[in-house]
């Protein structure tokens, strides 16, 4: 059943998504997302309570994460039903935001499989709308909510209001699209103050995301500072930013296969230089069983992505499940967390 339903999505995908102008195709994804009654199948979810992982002592079904990209509520329900261990907002900010002009997606053929680079520039409700609509969101499994701000206050004010509806709470200081957000790295100096803020605005589990572009600040820097002010969960990382003539801005984040080797070594790095003084979410090109093992064994909890739910399908969640499963039967280990010690590591 499971192998039938990937082929055809694998089909429809080639045939007709890849193909559609890449606006038509995400409304018609979005549209497929909320109409379908997926959830409803038990296909997309894996029985394994071996699977079990915590976060900020928030217990996950499994160590799968639906990275930040939407924020319509019904497809968030919808993926709180395929399979994933958690499931994470867009970056909400104070204000509505229309996004940037389009074209604001395109797609990318790497070498290393296909990929999307964005420059979405944080298309969502706003805080009001949002705090208004989020109460109503069943949480099948936990909710990561996600911020963005330009300002100490405005993190703080959204950290204050929203932390109540999420069960962890995502500080993206990250996104290359929209400057006053990807500058947070440049002057990690001031992170401290931001950090501070948000810790003191909520009693949430907090994860702070982090770009692949400034991983010598994220070490040096940011994750020390995080971790001062009782921020102990990195979600490393976000798109890396690049040059696209296409996009409206000139340019946008990149995500999909061709960031992975990247993921990869940054997992393994944050482990050995921090040990187990923080939580780590890898992300970043996640789009096959084998790759969410192989940063499982270099050292993160838990691994999130979004490019591989749109190229490779809802039943990438269950394909990757299926395979943390068989590795734990094949060595014998109890729970997933004792993958650490396995070859990657
Ligand atoms: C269209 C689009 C919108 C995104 N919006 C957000 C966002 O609002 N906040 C955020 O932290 N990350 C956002 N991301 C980044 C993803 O959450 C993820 O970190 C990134 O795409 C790398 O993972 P992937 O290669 O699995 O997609 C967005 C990515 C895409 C493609």
């Amino acid at each position: 059943m499971a192998r039938v339903a990937d082929f055809i999505y694998r089909a429809i995908y080639r045939g007709l998504l890849s193909r559609l102008p890449e606006p038509a195709a995400v409304a018609l994804g979005q549209a497929g997302l909320r109409w379908l009654p997926l959830d409803r199948l038990p296909v997309f979810r894996s029985p394994d309570p071996r699977l079990a992982v915590t976060l900020g002592g928030v217990r996950l079904p499994n160590p799968l994460i639906l990275s930040s990209m939407y924020y319509d509520l019904v497809i968030l329900q919808r993926a709180m039903g395929l399979g994933f261990g958690a499931v994470t907002t867009k970056s909400i900010t104070l204000g509505p935001r229309p996004g940037h002009p389009r074209p604001n997606l395109v797609r990318i053929e790497t070498s290393a499989g296909p990929g999307l680079i964005n420059c979405n520039g944080f298309q969502n409700p706003g805080l009001g709308a949002y705090r208004a609509a989020l109460p109503s969101l069943p949480h099948r499994v936990p909710l990561i909510v996600s911020v963005a701000g330009e300002s100490v206050d405005e993190y703080a004010t959204l950290v204050g209001e929203l932390g109540a509806f999420g069960d962890l709470v995502e500080v993206n200081i990250s996104s290359p699209n929209t400057a006053l957000v990807y500058q947070w790295s440049q002057k990690p100096g001031e992170l401290g103050g931001l950090f501070k803020a948000v810790r003191g605005a909520t009693t949430k589990p907090l994860i702070v995301k982090l770009s692949p572009d400034f991983s010598e600040a994220n070490e040096d820097a940011i994750i020390p500072a995080a971790l001062e002010h009782g921020i102990r969960i990195v979600n490393y990382g976000n798109t890396r930013r690049v040059t696209e003539p296409r996009l409206s801005q000139g340019a946008g984040g990149l995500s999909g296969p061709e960031i992975f080797p990247e993921t990869l070594v940054n997992a393994r790095r944050i482990r050995r230089r921090f040990g187990e003084g923080l939580e780590l979410i890898a992300t970043g090109g996640i789009d096959a069983p084998e790759k969410a093992l192989s940063v499982l064994e270099a050292g993160a909890d838990a691994c999130s992505y979004f490019t591989g739910f749109i190229t490779r399908g809802p039943l990438l969640a269950r394909r990757i499940l299926d395979r943390l499963s068989s590795e734990l039967d094949h060595r014998g280990l109890a729970r997933l967390g004792e993958l650490r010690a396995g070859p990657g590591a």
